[in-house]
């Protein structure tokens, strides 16, 4: 099997208290793997811990072969930069800027193009030059997937990319990130609380009594 591009392996942490021990995340080429669990569970924590934005107390988290933290604070901006995409809980787009100018911070930094079919496909084209504060919840998150996929990640980590989605709309985008890792050989990191969008990964993680459990065929009582 081809090397992992994310290989997370005895990870625990703790804030107040500790939130999860010994979890192993693995993702290959081509993979999609989502993790449900209650809110509060530790998803995101454990999601920015294999995106390099936390530093777990315990555990080693290789990205595309290589331990994330214990490289230096330029290389890991590099990684963030033209390697993985994060579509964040909360969106984190420039409120006084356009759309497309959201998008091209992303393109220019990386280096690349803004594909304008995506755009096409996520049903925000004709809404680009209007300001993030005119457009919808709904149709910021979708702004905020194009700002990552334009960058050509090699991982997407998704925390509840759809969360503001009505179904139509969730499907249609799910669909987008799907053929995005088929025909680009990356992978998708899913957070959400949608279990029928959890259902569509791969492989269906559950958070719960502070360990990462392999989900069983029935997902009815996350
Ligand atoms: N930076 C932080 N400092 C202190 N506590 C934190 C921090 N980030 C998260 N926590 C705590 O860790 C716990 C897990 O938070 P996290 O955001 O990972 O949960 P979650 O499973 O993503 O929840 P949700 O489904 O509501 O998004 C919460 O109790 C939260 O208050
Ligand atoms: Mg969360």
């Amino acid at each position: 099997m081809s090397q992992p591009l994310l290989e997370a392996k005895g990870i625990s942490h703790s804030f107040d208290t500790l939130l999860f021990s010994g979890v192993d995340v693995t993702l290959h080429p081509g993979q999609s793997l989502s993790i449900v669990g209650r809110s509060g569970s530790g998803k995101s924590t454990l999601l920015h811990i294999c995106s390099t934005f936390i530093k777990p107390n315990e555990g080693s988290v290789a990205l595309f072969g290589e331990d994330v933290y214990g490289k230096s604070e330029s290389d890991i901006e590099a990684i963030r930069r033209y390697d993985i995409g994060i579509v964040f809980q909360f969106h984190y787009l420039f409120k006084g800027m356009t759309a497309m100018e959201n998008i091209e911070v992303a393109t220019l930094l990386a280096q690349e193009q803004v594909d304008m079919a995506l755009l096409e496909k996520l049903e925000i084209a004709e809404l680009m030059e209007q300001k993030i504060g005119e457009l919808s919840g709904g149709q910021q998150q979708r702004v905020s997937i194009a700002r990552v996929l334009s960058k050509k990640p090699r991982i997407i980590f998704a925390d509840e990319p759809t969360g503001n989605l009505d179904n139509e709309t969730a499907s249609l985008v799910m669909e987008v990130l799907f053929d995005y890792i088929q025909s680009h050989d990356a992978a998708l990191l899913l957070v959400t609380h949608d279990l029928q969008i959890a259902a569509r990964c791969d492989e269906v993680y559950r958070l719960e009594s502070r360990t990462l459990h392999k989900n069983s065929t029935s997902l009815a009582h996350v």
